[in-house]
């Protein structure tokens, strides 16, 4: 019943959709290859969520604890401490607001009480083996506290400290303003804003045993109106006292740099052992240099398309530590051209650009240009170490230098992607990256990176990107699109524990788990989870399954680089039928002649290219369907208007996904002409009439064949009906009065079910309209070559 109305309902809705999706047969590459609504996602029970408090929001700030099992979060007046295991079982959380002192005061100086007068939490960082620091907006009064949470796991500790620090330097006092700050051997490095009107922002070092130090104030060429998006630590040799503090950023272009507003991002860097200068530069960093982050691609008229919104940096590690990749998530700044982009940058060529030439600001125009001159010795942003610099500390740096290396923060050159372009580009598409993590996996044919990429519109999007021919030819592939939100919003913290093969994601409304895997979502055949390439599964010999390296089995079969199932399956394909997994879903539909029917078939995979083909009879010659007048392809199926007794025989339904194809479905079309059909509804009539109605004990039809026999007289009762508009109409309008009719119907058919196992003569009379609904759930896959015309 359900999947004839899912036909016509279909019909309609694809019918209204054709327009849209009439190209879309073509280009496949950029789809992703399942999509999964959030619905989906529950039923499959692949996403647990905490949908949030009613008197909370805003659950931006992650600290993973993989040791302790906890996952941390910073939220709206409170912290939350989850259950990696499962986030919406068991977790703890303890309120923190803003007084109703601050709050008052905070609503006096015209800030929005219910928006903007909380304790927004903004940095969540290890401090000792026992408590981490914590610093909220606290209603534009920024403040910071210890979190205590104990030593092992089972000490299950969870209490804020009493004790309130001022939060200056550490959060903003406005919580749209972001802060990215990092806790270091007891002292918090942070990016931020220090004053109320949020114009005062700098890079801080704060805690520890050293006196505070920041930035140059008030000087547009060190910092000008910064975002700060993320702080690393990375080593420069083995020597600790080379290590440095690298800073991700978006700010204002200097003055001159650029012609009109424009934002650019930009990568900052510090020693950690800086203590600013003696007479100069005092209590000020003495070895901030930044330069700029480009992304961009060629456009056809030559002018480069640049994304230069930063959004997100993960950085990879590899086995040197002192190499991470850094994989940075960038977005368009045009209101007009909504883009995304996935760079990729070599530590090689950040150190490279940071040993190159200053800009400097000369000639008649007062632009900037390399600096040519003289650089003073120890060359600026060279920390004080026995390796390179060979002075003890920036104190004892010579006036010049530090003279230098106020006026010279900037680089001259920029840092170009790995291969100058980015690793994926996302142009046609309603929504925007906002975050993203990388998992390695090790996989039969090599290592590969996966990336999940949160999108603004609640989505995660699973990529992994593969070497075409060398390194330097990657062809991203994207696996999935998961919805993980009951609502778009934008995802705007992800964390990914490998330990628990998870990923949790925040939000403004909750916080949402997956795992990074669902291998027995691609199918039950070798072929689909070979298709798939997915570095995390492999075909075992019974299922599609997690691939651990380790385990050495004959039978595993996977082929990321080129998933060509030929290679990989077919001496399977014997096996899979003893199996009794290769039964080919075949159903029979009945159609009348002059009306229009819908033959519904789609792949599960949205790569995947369907195509119909066509047999008179079962040893007749197949042919294809081309897309005319009467036969119209749409990816949902084959929509046959104004049909004819020459449409009745057999129609094949191949889907073909990387030169692979599979029979997705066979279906016997008989087209019945209106003599046999009037024949047909004449007995039912007799039947019916004949039949008492009080009689409930020998009814003549159940209710599933009255709906079938009403829904086929709306087919029926339009012979000539050729305009499928006008079909459609005519059921939306019965759609309506079927749903008021259905919650009656699902009692009926409760009460005869019983009485439906007499009934099985009958039910002759209906078989051949029953048979349509027959294996509808087995489904198959047939191996051939696919034909060169697709
Ligand atoms: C998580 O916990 C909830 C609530 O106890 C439960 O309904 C759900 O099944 C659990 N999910 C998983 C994947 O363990
Ligand atoms: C928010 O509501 C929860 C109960 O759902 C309560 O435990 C908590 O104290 C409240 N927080 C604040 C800041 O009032
Ligand atoms: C960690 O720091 C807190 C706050 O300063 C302190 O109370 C606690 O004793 C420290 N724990 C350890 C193990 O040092
Ligand atoms: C179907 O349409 C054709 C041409 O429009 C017409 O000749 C024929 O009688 C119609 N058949 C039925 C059963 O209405």
């Amino acid at each position: 019943m359900g999947s004839l109305w899912g036909s016509i309902m279909l019909l309609c809705g694809v019918v209204l959709l054709r327009t849209e999706e009439g190209g879309a047969q073509q280009t496949k590459n950029n789809v992703p290859r399942l999509k999964l609504s959030y619905k989906d996602m529950l039923e499959s029970n692949n996403l647990v969520t905490f949908e949030g408090l009613a008197n909370s929001s805003a659950y931006h700030t992650f600290l993973l604890d993989e040791e302790k099992g906890r996952l941390v979060v910073g939220a709206k007046d409170h912290i939350f401490s989850f259950n990696l295991l499962n986030v919406s079982r068991d977790y703890a959380q303890i309120p923190w607001p803003a007084s109703p002192t601050r709050r008052d005061e905070c609503k006096w100086a015209g800030k929005d009480l219910s928006r903007e007068c909380s304790n927004f939490i903004k940095v969540l960082q290890p401090f000792n083996q026992t408590h981490l620091y914590v610093c909220g907006t606290g209603a534009f009064h920024p403040v910071c506290s210890y979190l205590e949470v104990g030593k092992k796991p089972e000490d299950s500790v969870f209490r804020l400290e009493p004790h309130i620090e001022n939060g200056r330097g550490k959060s903003p006092y406005d919580p749209k303003l972001h802060t990215a700050s990092m806790l270091i051997d007891g002292e918090l490095y942070a990016g931020t804003s220090a004053d109320f009107m949020g114009r005062d922002f700098a890079i801080f070092r704060t805690l520890g045993k050293h006196h505070p130090i920041r930035t140059e104030q008030h000087d547009s060429r060190w910092l000008n109106d910064p975002r700060f998006v993320g702080v690393h630590l990375i080593p420069e040799s083995d020597n600790p006292e080379d290590d440095k503090i690298y800073l991700f950023f978006k700010e204002n272009a200097m003055d001159g740099e650029h012609a009109g507003k424009a934002t650019h991002a930009r990568i900052g860097q510090l020693c950690k052992n800086d203590l600013g200068g003696h007479r100069s530069l005092v209590n000020k960093w003495t070895t901030f240099l930044k330069a700029r982050l480009i992304c961009s691609v060629p456009g056809s008229n030559g002018i480069d398309t640049h994304f230069d919104e930063l959004q997100d940096v993960f950085l990879m590690s590899t086995k040197d530590p002192k190499s991470p990749i850094i994989y940075a998530v960038f977005t368009t700044s045009s209101n007009i051209f909504k883009g995304s982009a996935v760079c990729m940058y070599s530590m090689t060529d950040i150190r490279r650009v940071f040993l190159g030439p200053y800009a400097h600001r000369d000639g008649p125009n007062y632009q900037w240009v390399p600096f040519q001159g003289r650089v003073p010795y120890p060359r600026p942003g060279t920390c004080p170490s026995k390796t390179f610099g060979g002075f003890d500390t920036t104190k004892d740096l010579p006036d010049e230098v530090v003279t230098f290396a106020r006026s010279h923060p900037a680089m001259f050159n920029p840092v170009y992607p790995i291969n100058n372009r980015p690793i994926i580009v996302k142009t046609d598409v309603d929504y925007q990256f906002t975050q993203i993590v990388v998992d390695k996996v090790e996989a039969e044919d090599g290592q590969y990176d996966v990336m999940f990429i949160g999108t603004d519109m609640g989505t995660i999007l699973k990529v992994v990107s593969i070497p075409r021919g060398s390194w330097h030819d990657l062809e991203e592939v994207l696996l999935e699109e998961m919805t993980v939100f009951r609502e778009p919003t934008a995802i705007t913290a992800m964390e990914l524990s490998t330990k628990q093969q998870q990923l949790y994601l925040g939000s403004d409304i909750g916080v949402s788990q997956m795992p990074l895997h669902r291998c027995e979502v691609y199918g039950k055949a070798c072929a689909e989870c070979c298709l798939a390439r997915d570095p995390y599964c492999a075909w075992d010999g019974t299922e599609c399954s997690r691939y651990f390296p380790m385990a050495k089995r004959r039978t595993r079969r996977q082929d990321i680089r080129n998933g060509d199932p030929l290679t990989q399956c077919s001496d399977l394909q014997h096996h899979d039928e003893l199996n009794g997994q290769t039964t080919l879903l075949d159903k029979t539909v009945y159609g009348v002649e002059n009306s229009s029917t819908f033959l519904e078939c789609s792949p599960k995979s949205q790569r995947a290219m369907t195509y119909w083909q066509y047999q008179h009879s079962s040893d007749d010659r197949k042919q294809e369907i081309k897309s005319e007048e009467r036969f119209i392809r749409t990816d949902q199926g084959l929509l046959i208007r104004t049909l004819n007794k020459k449409d009745s025989g057999i129609y094949l339904c191949q889907a073909v996904e990387h030169g692979f194809m599979q029979t997705l479905l066979k279906v016997t079309l008989e087209v019945i002409d209106t003599e046999r059909l009037e024949d047909l509804l004449h007995r039912n009539e007799e039947a019916t009439a004949s039949a008492p109605a009080q009689d409930r004990s020998s009814p003549q039809e159940t209710p599933n064949q009255k709906l079938w026999y009403r829904d086929f007289l709306s087919l029926v009762n339009h012979p000539t009906l050729n305009s499928v508009d006008e079909f459609c109409e005519q059921v939306w309008k019965r759609e309506r009065k079927h749903r008021r009719q259905k919650a009656h119907l699902v009692q009926q058919v409760q009460i005869h079910q019983q009485q439906q196992q007499q009934q099985q003569q009958q039910q002759q009379k209906w078989k051949h309209l029953q048979e349509r609904q027959k294996g509808r759930n087995r489904r198959t896959h047939e191996l051939e070559r696919a034909p060169r015309s697709v």
